[in-house]
């Protein structure tokens, strides 16, 4: 082994700079598709590309237990989530959350969501501005809630949504952004788990196919319950991320206001909503990379990975790989077109299987809720986008325009 792999430099300092392109940055400067660095001391390997994706998905190559920081424990995820979980622990409560992404269900998230939509445009009407971000993330909360079975007061929905907001907001943030985010977790569990005693006590009835109620009785492979804290943090796995889907949608508003001319070829028909949204997801920074932990030693393109060490899958990179994607930095819808469908090219979500992998299991209400977001944007409002700072720092964590978009002059059409 060489020197340079054993004693890798720390790269804290350039991701810090260049953000979500530093994993890409690096990929391209070396012509490589894995890499071995430090970060904040750590030593991980990092992969790019369709292949390494394939070699990250490996079960047999990679495991999940330990692999996330506990700072992204403590404010996003949670712990003793399924995000952790490995082999057929993880399988028995995968499928728990793919049985709530049936057809049907995604049909009543979708009228639900409309439904709120149509309410919010009225009050929207009223106001001079709004903030896109914020407005949707509220919206998506009293949607999910209803769907998912969660009683929500109307007085209740500006503490959860701010919770949500947190949660999702703290990630990669230090000081008072990361303790907002934590501070939003703890009181969210205390709620979830609240719920959760509720429907097992049987003073709450969710409906048959509602997530909480799917949650609160779910018994694992040996045939008990979870515990209370482990259903409370799956029950916030449903809902915040949903309330997440709030900043693809205010990135989905932002491409219709910067790319005119795909703005155009939709309007016109020429450009197909579900391509529009794809491009969406594949052109804006969400999840930089995913994270695991090496299963045990193996060797990929002359690199060794020894078990126990971190890895990171580069997603926002490889959705920007030019070798994928012709002129990556262009937003061009019609490229989804000719898109092969390959489950390890395009990873805005993760990839591999959704049922057997860790892949996201949100991922079709995600791209639900962006095609309603697009067709009441499109169809059913008119509004201005006023002067403001709409530019999205590739250093934030998790991006988004500076302003978070303001919308001005809302009106109905029709
Ligand atoms: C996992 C992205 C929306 C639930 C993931 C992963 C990513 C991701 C990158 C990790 C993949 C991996 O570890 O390999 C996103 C993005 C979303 C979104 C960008 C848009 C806002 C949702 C929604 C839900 C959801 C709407 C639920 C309703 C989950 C769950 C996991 C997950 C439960 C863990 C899956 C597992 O470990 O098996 N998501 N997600 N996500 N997501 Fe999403």
């Amino acid at each position: 082994m060489s020197a340079a792999r054993s004693h890798p430099t720390d790269s804290t300092v350039a991701l810090l700079r260049e953000g979500y392109a530093f994993l890409l940055h690096r990929s391209e400067r070396d012509r490589t598709d894995v890499f071995e660095t430090r970060l904040l001391g750590v030593p991980v390997l990092c992969l790019h590309g369709e292949e390494a994706a394939r070699v990250f998905y490996d079960p047999e190559r990679f495991e999940r237990r330990g692999a996330a920081p506990s700072r992204a424990q403590k404010t996003l995820f949670g712990q003793g989530g399924v995000q952790g979980l490995d082999g057929e622990a993880h399988r028995a409560r995968k499928a728990m959350f793919m049985s709530l992404m049936t057809p049907d269900r995604l049909r009543d998230l979708a009228s639900l969501t409309t439904a709120q939509w149509h309410a919010a445009a009225v009050k929207w009407e009223m106001q001079d501005r709004v903030v896109l971000l914020d407005e949707v993330q509220e919206l998506l909360c009293r949607a999910v809630c209803r769907w998912a079975g969660v009683p929500l007061t109307p007085a209740e929905v500006t503490l959860r949504t701010a919770d949500f907001a947190a949660m999702i907001d703290s990630a990669g943030a230090v000081g008072p952004r990361h303790w907002r985010g934590r501070l939003g977790r703890a009181r969210a569990e205390r709620w979830a788990g609240g719920l959760i005693r509720q429907v097992r006590a049987g003073d709450l009835d969710p409906a048959e196919a509602s997530a909480l109620r799917v949650i609160a009785l779910h018994r694992d492979p040996a045939g008990a319950l979870l515990d209370e804290h482990t259903a409370a943090v799956e029950v916030l796995n449903v809902l915040r991320p949903t309330v997440a889907v709030a900043l693809y949608v205010t990135f989905t508003a932002l491409a219709l206001h910067e790319s005119p001319e795909a703005r155009r070829d939709l309007l016109s028909g020429r450009g197909a909503g579900e391509h529009f949204v794809q491009e969406v997801r594949r052109f804006y920074p969400f999840f930089p990379f995913a994270l695991a932990k090496v299963r045990r030693d193996f060797e990929w393109r002359g690199q060794p990975f020894q078990r126990g060490r971190r890895a990171l899958l580069n997603l926002y990179g490889t959705n920007h790989d030019r070798r994928l994607w012709g002129d990556p930095e262009r937003f061009r819808p019609g490229r989804f077109r000719d898109w092969n469908g390959s489950a390890y090219n395009f990873i805005p979500q993760g990839g591999g299987d959704h049922v057997q992998g860790h892949r996201c299991a949100g991922e079709w209400i995600t791209i639900e809720l962006m095609q309603g977001a697009l067709r009441f944007l499109t169809e059913e409002l008119t509004y201005a986008v006023p002067p403001q700072d709409l530019r999205v720092s590739l250093t934030r964590y998790p991006a988004r325009p500076a302003s978070r978009l303001v919308l001005s002059g809302v009106r109905r059409s029709g």
